[in-house]
């Protein structure tokens, strides 16, 4: 499926994003390991969710589709069954790195595999802390690459472990592992990555404190089921805020969107190149922030990002890529280079794409230089099968001058279902074609 996308001369009204990619994911594989029944309200039917649900029921879980959302039926800690079959995680890497993590207490074999793209992922990172744990894992490359095969350990050692990047899928691996291994886990991060694993975990009653840079877990105790509200992810918003900004005469507000101090990097580094973004209606959803956006067109100016932002602002890349092209002046983006790691390398995929449709951007080995305010022309550009390239694209599209078709976008649904529709709903013109 392709996008085709027009001009567009301003978004106004009210919308809701899509209930979060990473605390779906979480709310799914704690509820499997918890005791009794998990709720999960706003759960997101993206591709990569689905993916996780999927290989939970594999597992013997049972899930069940609620009016709001899903319904998880705890096994307990070690309650997971062993599958009969390849476990495939699609797309995702939370599904496949989280998995790990959980099958790794588990008294059995499983194999884990996902899409092309995931196939090409490095899992060695992963590997590693959960080898030392006691957990056997092989694979292809030297056991850094999926297909995984597992055999799980019901007596894992507790570590205390230097996370080498800040990951928040690799440190909630290990979290997860931690919670079959008596004793204290400790994961300590070069710098802090979303933390919804450690906000979950505690809510389902785990022991579990977080000390500046440290994380630390005691293992072996039973975890308790509850109700979860999934707030909207900030992630999806991202797009909604980029556009509403650049494109003029636009007042957009998005409700009920996760405002983790983890994630928030996209509003600082649009706040500092000058974007108007009210956050009003704040309040708390089991552990997690939530509030809605108000945002306005307003000019842009560029903006260096850098050092301990990046991990909070990972995803959003993309899509602040095209805001620095129609901001003013220069915009850095150093120390980026995990971006290079995930679905596709994200850096050449935008610098190429963007750079069809007439934007000036150098690609740097661990970032991007783009130099502002060249009007972007609609072009034929396409995805990469990448769903934050291919919304990052649209967003783009909606700016040039000219029609804009962005190739290969059924990716989209991996996180942002309905992307389209919501952006119709808001003014623009986006139209799909098979
Ligand atoms: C995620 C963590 C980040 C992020 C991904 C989701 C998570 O990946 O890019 O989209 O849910 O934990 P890394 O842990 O590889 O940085």
């Amino acid at each position: 499926m392709n996008l085709r996308v027009l001009p567009c001369r301003g978004l106004t009204g009210t919308c809701k994003v899509p209930g979060d990619k990473s605390i779906s994911h979480r709310a799914a594989i704690i509820g499997a390991l918890a005791e009794g029944t998990t709720e999960i309200d706003n759960y997101l039917f993206g591709a990569d969710c689905l993916s996780t649900l999927r290989c939970l029921e594999s597992l013997g879980v049972q899930v069940t589709c609620t009016e709001n959302g899903v319904r998880v039926k705890g096994c307990g800690l070690k309650g997971l069954k062993e599958p009969e079959d390849i476990l495939d995680a699609g797309n995702s890497g939370t599904t496949m790195r989280l998995l790990l993590g959980a099958l790794s207490g588990q008294d059995f074999f499983a194999v884990l595999t996902g899409d092309r793209s995931l196939r090409g992922r490095p899992m060695g990172r992963v590997v590693k802390p959960l080898v030392m744990m006691g957990a056997e894992i092989h694979g292809r490359a030297g056991d850094t690459r999926a297909p995984l095969a597992v055999k799980g350990c019901s007596s894992l050692k507790p570590i205390a472990y230097n996370l080498p990047v800040a990951s928040a899928q690799v440190k909630s691996a290990i979290l997860l592992a931690g919670l079959n291994a008596p004793g204290t886990t400790c994961v300590i991060q070069p710098q802090k990555s979303r933390d919804h694993t450690e906000r979950m975990l505690k809510s389902f009653g785990a022991l579990i404190e977080v000390d500046g840079l440290a994380v630390r877990l005691q293992g072996g105790q039973p975890l308790q089921g509850r109700r979860i509200r999934v707030p909207g992810d900030i992630s999806a918003a991202a797009f909604v805020i980029v556009a509403a900004s650049i494109l003029p005469d636009c007042e957009v507000v998005i409700e009920d969107v996760g405002i983790n101090p983890t994630r928030i990097g996209i509003l600082e580094v649009m706040e500092r190149m000058g974007a108007q973004i009210e956050v009003t209606n704040r309040r708390d959803w089991n552990g997690e922030p939530v509030a809605d956006l108000r945002v306005r067109s307003h000019g842009l100016c560029g903006t260096i990002i850098e050092g301990a932002l990046l991990p909070r602002v990972i995803d959003e890349i993309p899509v602040l890529a095209v805001a620095a092209a129609a901001a003013e002046g220069k915009t850095e983006i150093r120390n980026a280079e995990e971006l290079r790691f995930k679905e596709t390398d994200r850096l050449q995929a935008i610098a190429r794409e963007l750079g069809k449709m007439g934007a000036c951007l150098e690609e740097r080995p661990d970032g991007l230089v783009i130099e502002g305010k060249g009007a972007l022309k609609g072009a034929r550009v396409h995805s990469w099968g990448d769903h934050r390239i291919a919304m990052a694209l649209a967003v783009a599209g909606l700016l040039a001058g000219g029609e804009t078709t962005i190739e290969d976008c059924d990716c989209v649904d991996v996180s942002f279902p309905g992307f389209a529709t919501l952006l119709r709903s808001l003014g623009a013109v986006v139209e799909t074609e098979s």
